[in-house]
């Protein structure tokens, strides 16, 4: 009756990710859980995970690096417990126990055990029932180095250290892959029965195994898909390998929602990738941060885009740097153009080549083709600039805007100096400084008189 009712009355689930250790083969002054995969912690990872998983509280235990550790997740509801010395797996989760509620099952994870996918503990924490015990397992190509899974009769009686494991138990390809899930009241006495009489002198969280098929409790093993999900990550060698099995996997899910990549293996998704219908990304486009793409969207090749919005049937050519902006609809940039935070380019706009946009607002249909740097602007509609124009937005000290009305036209090799305005319809000659208001549908120019002196001779050079 009572694992009916509990059954029905919904367990809580507390997941503990361990990430005290200090990961000293990474060669690195960045703590372990702070390298990045696919432009986020490995330690966010895992915590993303958890959150998938639907925990109802989530403990970080941390000790190396601890203070940079939790700077850098200052903003992640987890609670976190500190091991200030790391005595072992076992003394690791017991550091989480205290606020951990006895009713709840906990689910143990390790911070260094990125790729793992929610759907795989939930199954774990299924298969483990109310009151049993589960572990995630594989079948490792090479185990050396990994906990065996001793099983007799076919079920799971303890799990042996490679250091502690004889020459029969050594042949055992199934492995620990640390993911664990116990209920927390059993949890807790077990931990406190751990010993350290081991050839690491370590407290084992894996012998809580053996104590729960000694105290008549369910072990259940269930295997993981596959290696790499479960994959452990301790040098720059396994993190580069992690980093290319994530980036294939982000690409496969965009691919299954109709995304073409020219090449999958040639992409990098550092953060969150949304696509419409019929987009088309080419060869080493980087994404980072938050990008979305609209439909029919096309990213050529070599570009970099960051934090931005690409509108429907926009095109961006080679070789552009884009951060921090937006497009309408059917813009088309570059080649060899860059975007800095605040460019804001509604539809059918037109930058072009070795142009440079920052802080501005573009409307419809106005075309900056070559050579110029637009800052702090507010350009109307068909609007065209011609080559090399420069507004001159800083004056040393400050920073001044320049507003041009729709349908201007800018004649090329212009600077216009902050603040000012050219109003609607207006032109401005080639070669112009202009420092004054440039008043509607007037031709504005300033220049020096063209000369030619006749008779002029060229200089020779002294012999
Ligand atoms: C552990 C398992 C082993 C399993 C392997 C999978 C134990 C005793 N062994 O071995 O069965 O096959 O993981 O990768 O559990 N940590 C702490 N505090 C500590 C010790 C470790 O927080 O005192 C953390 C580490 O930061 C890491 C995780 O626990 O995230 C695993 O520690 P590690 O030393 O790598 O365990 P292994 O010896 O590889
Ligand atoms: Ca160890």
């Amino acid at each position: 009756m009572r694992q009916f009712e509990r059954r029905n009355g919904r367990l809580g689930t507390s997941i503990v990710i361990l990430a005290a250790g200090e990961g000293k083969r990474m060669n690195s002054t960045l703590p372990k859980v702070l390298q990045p995969l696919a432009g986020r912690p490995l330690l966010q990872h895992v915590i993303d995970c958890a959150h998938a998983v639907g925990a109802d509280d989530i403990c970080v235990v941390y000790g190396h690096g601890g203070d940079q550790v939790r700077a850098a997740f200052a903003d992640v509801p987890v609670r976190w417990a500190l091991q200030a010395a790391q005595h072992g797996t076992g003394h690791a989760v017991q550091q989480a126990m205290p606020e951990t509620p006895d009713e709840n099952q906990v689910i143990v994870l390790f911070g260094d055990v990125p790729l793992l996918q929610a759907d795989t503990v939930k199954g774990l924490r299924d298969a483990s029932g109310t009151d049993g015990v589960g572990v995630l397992t594989v079948d490792m190509d090479d185990p050396f180095g990994y906990g065996r899974i001793v099983r007799e009769n076919g079920a799971v009686v303890r799990i042996v250290e490679q250091q502690d494991a004889s020459e029969n138990e050594q042949a055992i390809v199934e492995i620990n892959t640390g993911v664990m899930c116990c209920p927390a009241a059993s949890l807790k006495q077990w931990l406190g029965q751990l010993s350290n009489d081991n050839s690491q002198g370590e407290y084992y969280l894996t012998d809580v195994l053996a104590m729960a098929v000694r105290d008549g409790i369910a072990v259940h093993g269930v295997k993981a898909a596959n290696q790499v999900e479960v994959m452990g990550i301790n040098d720059k060698k396994q993190l580069a390998e992690a980093e290319r099995a994530l980036q294939r996997r982000l690409v496969d899910e965009l691919m299954i929602q109709g995304v073409t990549f020219a090449d999958p293996n040639r992409v990098d998704i550092r953060g969150e990738l949304s696509c419409g219908n019929d987009v088309f990304i080419d060869v080493n486009a980087i994404f980072e941060g938050k990008v979305t793409l609209g439909d029919g969207a096309r990213i050529e090749s070599n570009n970099l885009v960051r934090d931005s919005r690409i509108g429907p049937g926009t095109v961006i050519h080679s070789n552009c740097h884009i951060e921090h902006s937006s497009t309408g609809s059917h813009c088309e940039i570059g080649p060899f153009s860059r975007m800095r935070p605040g460019a804001e380019l509604a539809d059918r706009v037109k930058v072009g080549n070795f142009v440079e946009v920052k802080k501005s607002t573009v409307a419809d249909g106005s075309k900056i083709n070559h050579l110029t740097y637009i800052g702090d602007t507010t350009i109307g509609s068909g609007v065209n600039i011609g080559a090399g124009t420069i507004t001159c937005n800083y004056d040393g000290a400050n920073k001044h805007r320049t507003v041009i009305g729709d349908g201007a036209f800018i004649g090329s090799g212009v600077q216009l100096v902050a603040p000012v305005q050219v109003g609607k319809g207006a032109t401005i000659g080639a070669g112009s400084t202009i420092t004054k208001n440039a008043p509607d549908g007037q031709l504005t120019l300033e220049r020096g008189k063209q000369t030619s002196i006749e008779g002029w001779q060229k200089p020779v050079k002294k012999s």
